[in-house]
């Protein structure tokens, strides 16, 4: 297969693994890589050769396979391609791509939509390269509301930053899998520690990882230093006003000890990030801090 195709079926591959939306999903390199094929058409799906590589390289690999995306979700992903294939008319539908299909058909529970049950927490894997070798796997609620958690993704406005700004992680903190010496994930929430620690098990991290109890509204001085932070990385935590002033207490005793802090936060209440602001300004000299915000 040329080039171009293998682009294109790691593109369908890394969409697939993260279970991109179906009506999200990018299903040709026209948008991305236009300079690099100097205008030429990309590789279609429906070519025979990309029907195969799908199957042979996400339905057939067995890493894909250890912690698959949810069977709903292949079934979805495997009606549009085959609708696509057909409404184009040029090419035959693969006999394998059909044959896991048509299984899907009975094992594939329906959508909630449709009269199927409640969506099942499900894996979700995000390759840190084009080539999908550094693959997280995470085990992720559908639901939008979990365990007291609000799912908002700003996670990934922070991860896009850091990647992009590759100087600012000083090689320290761009997590287990970048190199980072030790990484502690925490929370207050009982169900929230379980599912990371499950998560964390998920992955081959080539450092010690942990997941721990660290409540801001009751946490010692011990528990603080053991964690070793230098780096603090934090994500939609700034959503509760009645959580601001732990949160803030909880920051004050770790930035204290010299540790650098990265934050993303959806402004869902104005009023509450204000309030943070200020009260995390007091702690912290305005020319140690940047805000960068995002559209
Ligand atoms: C909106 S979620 C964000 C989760 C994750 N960081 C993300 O970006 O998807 C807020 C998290 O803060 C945790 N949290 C809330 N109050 C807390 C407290 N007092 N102590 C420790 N964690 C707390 C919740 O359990 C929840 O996991």
């Amino acid at each position: 297969m040329d080039e171009a195709s293998q682009r294109l079926v790691l593109l369908i591959k890394r969409q697939v693994l993260q279970m991109r939306q179906i009506r999200q999903f990018q299903w040709s390199l026209t948008d991305l890589q236009t300079s690099e094929t100097g205008g030429a058409t990309s590789p279609s799906v429906t070519d025979p050769d990309i029907q195969q590589a799908i199957v042979d390289q996400i339905f057939y690999d067995p890493v894909v396979m250890k912690h698959p995306p949810s069977l709903t979700y292949q079934h979805s992903f495997l009606k549009k391609l085959i609708s696509m294939i057909e409404t184009e008319g040029t090419h035959e539908i693969s006999g394998d791509l059909l044959e896991i299909f048509t299984e899907l058909l009975v094992t594939a529970p329906k959508r909630p939509e449709d009269g199927g049950p409640p969506l099942e927490p499900c894996f979700k894997s995000y390759s840190l390269d084009p080539e999908c070798s550094k693959v997280v796997t995470v085990m992720e609620e559908q639901t939008t509301i979990s365990s007291g958690t609000t799912g908002l993704r700003t996670c990934f406005w922070l991860a896009e930053y850091l990647i992009a700004h590759p100087g600012k992680l000083h090689r320290r903190i761009a997590c287990a899998i970048l190199g980072a010496k030790k990484v502690v994930l925490t929370d207050g929430n009982m169900e929230v520690l379980a599912m990371a620690k499950r998560n964390i098990e998920y992955n081959d991290i080539p450092c010690p990882t942990t997941a721990s109890l660290l409540d801001w509204e009751n946490f010692t001085e011990e528990q603080i230093a053991a964690l070793e932070a230098e780096v603090l990385i934090m994500s939609d935590l700034t959503y509760d006003p009645t959580n601001i002033v732990p949160l803030v207490t909880v920051l004050k005793a770790i930035l204290v000890k010299g540790v650098s802090a990265y934050m993303s936060s959806a402004i869902r209440n104005p009023q509450t990030f204000a309030d943070f602001f200020a009260r995390i300004s007091k702690y912290l000299p305005s020319s140690l801090m940047n805000l960068v915000c995002f559209p």
